[in-house]
């Protein structure tokens, strides 16, 4: 009776310390780990040595989860800082040399000279008003102004505001709205469109540009189709993202920008932007809102 009851007891303690040892050793590596991740070490992750059990493979997986999206929101931010300053580094440099040319006589202040500091001022303006809806988007505050509006029409006069430039670029406009009423912010849906016309005055081949409104399966569709040069299959997702640009256009680097506030502007409507191949060649644009 002894003699079981002690093996029974070392057996018992055999299984518990092997029991202790797989949750201890998870447990252990963790809290190592967090210590790293609070001295600003967010490279360390946990370990799962000694087949640790359920719930204990649970945390390690949970905690290296959370310390990889530590590690990726940080180096995000890291990218952020250094796109934003490289696109306030020009504007500035060039407007602090134009400025200190004038004041010690250098240049002298021409309509022309102070033309190109303002449009280096309006560069910096729009520079700013894009960071702002991007921030607002991706923290979910974009102010949304819904309202039931005339879509067509005012696309119609986003349209006629550009047309001088699309037509300087080779580009005819062809407007097909099929739209009556829509519920949109029409300030936000005329912004996304201009941003899509500049694409296509910067990026685009000459040709016809087909802008299109129409309703399809309870989704609202805008459509800004070219006839070329058309982007990558492997590109089509990666252009809607911040500070994403391709080769310099026509007018020269843009910041990457202006998809990604396209972007925001469908999210926060409840919709979204694709990028599709167009038959002729290049490439469709398609933003879509709940309908
Ligand atoms: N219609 C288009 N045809 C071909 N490529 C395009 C077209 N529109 C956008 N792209 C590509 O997608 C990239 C990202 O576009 P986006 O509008 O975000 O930035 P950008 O035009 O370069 O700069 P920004 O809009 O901030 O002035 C562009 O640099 C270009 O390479
Ligand atoms: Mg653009």
């Amino acid at each position: 009776m002894a003699g079981t009851l002690l093996v029974a007891l070392i057996l018992a303690t055999g299984v518990a310390v092997k029991l202790a040892r797989r949750i201890l050793a998870p447990l252990n590596s963790v809290a190592a780990s967090l210590r790293r991740v609070a001295e600003g070490d967010l490279s360390a992750r946990a370990t799962m040595d000694g087949s640790p059990i359920g719930e204990a493979t649970r945390l390690v997986l949970d905690f290296n989860n959370l310390a990889e999206q530590m590690e990726s929101m940080a180096r995000d931010r890291a990218f952020w800082n250094a796109a934003i300053a490289h696109e306030l580094r020009t504007p500035v440099t060039v407007l602090r040399g134009r400025l200190q040319g004038m004041t010690e006589g250098v240049f002298q202040p021409t309509p022309a000279l102070l033309a190109g500091l303002l449009s280096q001022v309006e560069g910096l303006a729009r520079l700013v008003e894009d960071l702002r809806v991007l921030g607002l988007g991706e923290s979910g505050r974009l102010d949304i102004q819904l309202e039931q509006c005339d879509l067509a029409a005012s696309l119609r006069d986003a349209v006629g505001t550009l047309e001088p430039n699309l037509r300087a670029a080779g580009l005819v406009p062809e407007l097909e709205m099929d739209t009556d009423e829509v519920v949109c912010d029409p300030v936000r849906i005329r912004q996304a469109l201009m941003a899509l016309l500049d694409n296509a005055i910067n990026h685009a081949e000459s040709g016809p540009l087909h802008i299109r409104s129409f309703r399809r399966h309870g989704l609202y569709h805008l459509q800004v189709e070219d006839a070329g040069p058309g982007i990558p299959v492997a590109l089509r997702e990666s252009v809607f993202d911040a500070f994403h640009r391709g080769q310099k256009s026509r007018s020269g680097q843009g910041s990457g920008l202006g998809l990604a506030v396209v972007r925001a502007i469908a999210r926060a409507h409840g919709g979204d932007v694709r990028c599709l191949p167009s038959s002729q060649g290049g490439t469709i644009f398609d933003l879509t809102l709940p309908g």
